[in-house]
């Protein structure tokens, strides 16, 4: 392979990889989850509420980290107080909303 190809194929996967944790959220950040907490769209939620509408910067959720149904208690507000969808307790995009109440 010449070093052009090397140089090409380098600059590639640098693309590919950066490319899917940026925009295919890929990894669990506390970043990530702090922005879907702010978002008013989560969960393709039907109304203009996000989490922080109602828990103004995680007020309220200090000890729920702890909470072994987090999972549950997410999903149940996104539901009912969101009229949105759940997310998958197992994918990054719960995991990072999970990490981000838990860092409050
Ligand atoms: C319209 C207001 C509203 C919105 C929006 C909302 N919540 Fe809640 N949330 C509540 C209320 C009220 C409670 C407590 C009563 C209950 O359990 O239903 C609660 C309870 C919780 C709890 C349990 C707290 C505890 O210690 O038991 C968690 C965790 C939580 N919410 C997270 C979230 C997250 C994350 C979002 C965004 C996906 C969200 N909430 C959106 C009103 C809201």
């Amino acid at each position: 392979m010449s070093n052009q190809k090397i140089f090409a194929a380098v600059v590639a996967t640098l693309f590919i990889m950066t490319g899917t944790s940026v925009f295919g959220a890929k990894k669990s950040s506390v970043e990530l989850g702090q922005g879907m907490f702010n978002d008013p769209k989560l969960g393709d939620s039907a109304n203009e509420s996000s989490c922080n509408s109602c828990h103004a910067s995680g007020k309220g959720l200090e000890n729920a980290g702890e909470n072994k149904k987090l999972t549950k208690l997410v999903n149940n507000c996104l539901v009912g107080q969101m009229a949105g969808e759940k997310l998958d307790g197992r994918k990054a995009p719960m995991r990072s909303l999970k990490m981000y109440i838990k860092s409050l």
